[in-house]
């Protein structure tokens, strides 16, 4: 029995958006074409998943052809941005510099980074080291050493559209567990991107993910997940990646949001700087790994905004 029939009959979830249209009424999508020609037979067939105790996404989650080039834009500039710092990153570098890059370039390129000023984050990019999960904030005092691993995670603001995507770097001579590391977090971000596809569920996402980890001997964090993203920085859905398949929410074209799962060496368990109120980092000091798209679920599959 899968937990949609577990469900069914004892709790449905809530309908996310009560507004009834017309057939011949404008399409809530903003697409400017008739609700009946646009997504009213997706509006029906969602309801009907639903009503079979289902989480779906509300229309707020569903962004329309002219949103998605804008995230689109937006990703084009954030790539451009991880690509120079590929080219840049290297041992004796502070990850300090590495802000000023993505401060600089964002800027020049006529965006805005979306970290800087972001509930009290202090900077334009995060960079985190070794055993820091996510969250690291760029200081003149870090500098990368020889066999470091490290993400910077860079978050665009382009015409009001908000892309985001993260890459790791190996600094010299990396250990091959540490590479190995590495690798399995990138392939568990592969796994993820072929999982979704319309009308499956997050869930099955997060198990293809998490399988992947196990069966290399890894940890999936677990508090710390992805997004939907676009027209906010974070919006729903909250992107988990160690869950059931079959649960959480129902994929329909048009939604955006990250696959970014955070790979531990050790054990999943992780605790935040109390200083800094910011940076995440393996509760047992193991290394982390971690490696993220911007995507958009289309009528067949998905499109990665952030390659
Ligand atoms: N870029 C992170 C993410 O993937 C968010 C960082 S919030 C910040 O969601 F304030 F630390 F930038
Ligand atoms: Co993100």
């Amino acid at each position: 029995m899968s937990p949609a029939n577990r469900n069914a009959g004892t709790f449905i979830p809530p309908a996310p958006d009560k507004i009834r249209l017309n057939r011949n009424d404008p399409c809530w999508c903003g697409s400017g074409r008739k609700y009946k020609v646009c997504h009213e037979r997706m509006d029906e067939k969602i309801e009907a998943i639903r009503l079979a105790g289902h989480i779906v996404p509300g229309h707020i989650q569903i962004k329309n052809a002219e949103q998605i080039e804008g995230i689109r834009e937006s990703s084009k500039l954030n790539i451009a941005v991880l690509d120079e710092i590929s080219k840049r990153i290297c041992e004796g570098m502070t990850t300090q510099q590495i802000d000023d890059i993505v401060y600089e370039m964002t800027n020049d390129m006529g965006g805005i980074p979306a970290p800087l000023n972001y509930e009290g984050f202090p900077k334009s990019v995060c960079t985190s080291l070794n055993d820091e999960v996510c969250h690291g904030i760029p200081s003149d005092k870090i500098v990368l050493r020889d066999g470091d691993i490290i993400n910077v995670d860079c978050s665009t603001i382009y015409k009001g559209y908000f892309s985001d995507s993260s890459r790791m770097f190996c600094i010299g001579n990396v250990s091959e567990e540490k590479k190995r590391l590495v690798a399995v977090a990138k392939e568990c971000m592969e796994k993820g991107i072929e999982a979704v596809k319309p009308w499956m569920f997050l869930g099955d996402m997060a198990d293809a993910v998490n399988s992947h980890a196990k069966a290399n001997g890894y940890t999936i964090v677990r508090e710390i997940g992805g997004h939907g993203v676009g027209i906010e920085f974070h919006e729903e859905p909250w992107v988990s990646y160690v869950t059931r398949p079959g649960t959480e929410m129902l994929m329909v074209p048009g939604m955006v949001f990250t696959i970014e799962p955070m790979v531990n060496m050790g054990k999943a368990d992780i605790y935040t700087d109390e200083e800094n109120g910011w940076t995440v980092y393996t509760r047992d000091g193991k290394p982390s790994a971690q490696w993220e798209v911007t995507l958009a679920v289309t009528e067949d599959g998905c499109e990665i905004l952030t390659y």
